[in-house]
């Protein structure tokens, strides 16, 4: 079975570092908040080009987290988009701001500008764009239009490590980035854990009093914080990890290239390919059906596994069905997730696996 990830066939030199990186650690005596976040919070601003990147414990508290740094919370307005993990509208939830739900452009499953133009309104603070997939598109363009409407721009890069648009990698172009680094993500530790990444020194500052119990000085508090600290252990595997990303994304690219240049099946579509060449991270590789309970059994029966990004969209979970959202409806959400379908994207697999799923779509429908 060719599977959407397959940590076990990582190379045994990545495994030896980490081994390294865990035995450093233990025999430390420090476990939270140490030498080891501060050495990855360094290089992973570096990779960012952000002067600050603030360890915490998931992605999901790094987008409250970067809210609540920002003082955007009760009365205030966040646009985003309900094609995305449940946990980017949770975050403006938690941090007590209102989610409005903006649609997406069909040929890429990003916000669409005319319908976040319909969401505008005097209570709105902030556009929290999703880079979802790995996709980051026109932050220049998303970075003028924040300023022409007085709102602050953000970005939620769970899914978009080393992704750049002109030069400028996900999270540098908003207040802030908000990224996971959960084991499945392209930059994943051995748990749950995640990064606020700016240039905003007092947003920084900020976030690692909030991430610390409101914490200032010691036994000084200064907020309503939370416990989101990022521990040694994750801080020492996610630099290990962090010495692969460079490779693993050529190949989560160059797997993705050959899908686009193998895939030719009417009955198959694919998003639009990448605007430049370095702002696809490709944490997944999505192609659209309206036929896909049938094409998931045809690629389960030729080895190959799929899974749905997303199959209910963030305004039609319980929770969420009578948030604000465009006027207009979120007719190009819904469509997309009925029919979006992802498959295998992943650094390990070889030219041969990608040749094998891309002809088992291929084959789908032939008789
Ligand atoms: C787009 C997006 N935002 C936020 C999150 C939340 O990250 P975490 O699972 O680390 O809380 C995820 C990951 O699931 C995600 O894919």
């Amino acid at each position: 079975m060719i599977a959407l990830n397959d940590f076990k066939a990582e190379p045994e030199a990545l495994r030896q570092a980490e081994l390294q990186a865990v035995e450093r650690v233990l025999r430390s005596g420090w476990y939270v908040l140490g030498p080891e976040v501060k050495a990855f919070e360094a290089g992973w601003a570096a990779a960012c080009g952000t002067a600050h990147a603030v360890g915490v414990a998931n992605g999901m508290d790094a987008i409250e987290i970067g809210l609540r740094a920002l003082d955007i919370g009760p009365g205030d307005e966040v646009i985003t988009t309900s094609m995305t993990a449940f946990a980017t509208v949770l975050a403006i939830l938690r941090a007590g701001a209102t989610p409005v739900l903006a649609d997406i452009d069909p040929a890429t499953a990003l916000l669409d500008r005319a319908s976040v133009q319909r969401c505008v309104g005097p209570r709105t603070k902030a556009l929290l764009l999703v880079h979802l997939y790995g996709q980051v598109r026109d932050l220049d363009g998303w970075d003028a239009w924040a300023r022409d409407a007085g709102v602050l721009l953000l970005e939620d890069c769970a899914q978009a490590h080393l992704a750049a648009w002109n030069g400028r990698p996900a999270g540098s172009v908003g207040r802030f980035g908000a990224y996971s680094f959960y084991p499945t993500k392209n930059l994943g530790a051995i748990g749950d854990a995640g990064a606020i990444v700016t240039g905003d020194d007092a947003l920084a500052e900020r976030a690692r009093m909030l991430r610390n119990y409101g914490q200032s000085t010691r036994y000084v508090h200064v907020a309503e914080g939370l416990n989101s600290r990022l521990d040694e252990l994750q801080a020492a595997l996610l630099q290990a990890r962090q010495q692969w990303l460079v490779e693993f994304t050529r190949r989560r690219q160059d797997i993705a290239g050959r899908y686009r240049a193998a895939i030719r099946n009417p009955r198959i579509g694919l998003l639009a390919a990448p605007a430049q060449p370095d702002s696809h991270a490709h944490h997944l590789f999505v192609v659209t059906t309206p036929e896909r309970e049938a094409l998931m059994a045809h690629l389960q029966a030729q080895g190959v596994q799929s899974l749905i990004h997303y199959p209910i969209p963030v305004h039609l979970q319980a929770p969420c069905v009578s948030l604000a959202r465009d006027p207009l409806g979120l007719a190009a959400t819904e469509r997309h997730a009925d029919t979006c379908l992802s498959i295998p994207c992943h650094p390990q697999m070889t030219d041969a696996d990608a040749d094998r799923v891309a002809e088992a779509l291929n084959r789908y429908g032939a008789h």
